[in-house]
């Protein structure tokens, strides 16, 4: 049987930072407020001329170059974004795939919002067990800029741009494989978080309507991600007969950091098994657990071998976790 290995990792971070004193200038906010309520600091802002494909394409490149792969081993991509290129097409994952040369391939999108890249983990696993793909290129990649409302504080104040990517790839050693992914969703929770414009549920009468935005009950979407994070890592926990103690690194979504700290002591986490990047990017969606393990990745602190656990959720709502090795040299 062929297993899945987490092969690589890689990521891009938009150069311009928007500070919460700039936000202030924006909205009726401030830094203190921002920080105490969120833990977010900064997060990055795409130029206007990147696209989600673009971060996409730049994360792609150093995840392939870090698994050693060559571009023709590849055989599929899958794209985690709530703000591709196009709503709704071509796929913001067909537009990676030909910026990078990949050819022919099979490449599709999901939307799963900020659960999106566990979704995916998921996805190329069971296409790599089934045999049908060897060699998956997985990327989450957001230019939530895009689709935020610049004129309400309580969601403006949350959301970055970025992008992370990894390969997927078949190997024959129990050892090195993707333990598991335990993913779900719930839509009576639709109304927490959404883009209520653009689509065929709007409720204006033509699908071009105003501008899509985000929307958020941010207080119950707030006790709902606790409960729910808290959960999921339980469950999958239990499931591998596994303990806190045997995590490496706990990499949740980067929301909110009163969120994270919330589960990380309901779940017993030691501080330094805790990845924690939102104060410097914000809540990047789909974007944000490959740039939290690029971080650790890069500061040297993920080694070979290191267990991982995933952990996120979204709007939908989603969520999902996944337990893994790290397989990247
Ligand atoms: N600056 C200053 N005041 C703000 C503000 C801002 N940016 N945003 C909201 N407020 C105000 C509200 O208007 C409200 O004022 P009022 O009491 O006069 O009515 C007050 O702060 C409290 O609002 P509330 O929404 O209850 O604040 P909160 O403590 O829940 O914090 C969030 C707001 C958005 C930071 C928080 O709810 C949150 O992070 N939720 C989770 C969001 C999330 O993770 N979403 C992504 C899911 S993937």
């Amino acid at each position: 049987m062929a297993y899945a290995a987490f092969r690589s990792i890689g990521a891009y971070i938009p150069e311009k930072i928007l500070t919460n004193d700039d936000l202030a200038y924006m909205v009726d906010t401030s830094d203190e407020w921002i920080t105490k309520r969120t833990g977010i600091k900064e997060r990055r802002i795409a130029a206007k001329e990147e696209r989600t494909s673009d971060m996409g394409v730049n994360a792609a490149q150093v995840s392939i170059e870090r698994s050693g792969l060559d571009k023709a081993d590849i055989d599929m991509i899958i794209c985690a974004t709530i703000s591709p290129d196009y709503f709704n097409m071509p796929s913001t994952a067909t537009i990676i795939a030909t910026k990078l040369g990949l050819g022919q391939i099979t490449a599709f999108d999901i939307s799963a919002a900020c659960t999106g890249f566990v979704y995916i983990v998921g996805i190329a696993k069971a296409f790599i067990e089934s045999g049908m793909k060897k060699n998956i290129l997985i990327v989450g990649s957001e230019k939530l800029s895009a689709i935020t409302d610049y004129t309400d504080r309580g969601t403006c104040i949350l959301f970055g741009d970025g992008a992370g990517a990894a390969i997927i790839s078949a190997t024959d050693k129990k050892e090195e494989a993707i333990i598991d992914v335990n993913t779900g969703s719930d839509g009576n929770y639709a109304d927490l978080l959404m883009t209520p414009n653009g689509g065929s549920g709007s409720a204006h009468d033509s699908l071009e309507s105003d501008k899509v935005c985000m929307q958020m009950k941010g207080n119950e979407t707030f006790k709902v991600a606790v409960r729910t994070l808290t959960n999921d890592v339980k469950e999958i926990l239990e499931k591998n007969n596994m303990h806190s103690d045997d995590i490496v690194h706990f990499v949740p979504h980067q929301a909110n950091y009163r969120i994270i700290k919330a589960v990380g002591d309901a779940l017993k986490m030691r501080e330094d098994q805790v990845v924690l990047t939102v104060g410097k990017y914000g809540n990047t969606s789909g974007a944000s657990i490959p740039m939290a393990i690029n971080d650790i990745y890069e500061s040297g602190k993920l080694k070979k071998g290191d267990m991982l656990l995933l952990d996120a959720f979204g709007g939908g709502l989603t969520w999902g976790s996944a337990l893994l090795p790290f397989m990247g040299e």
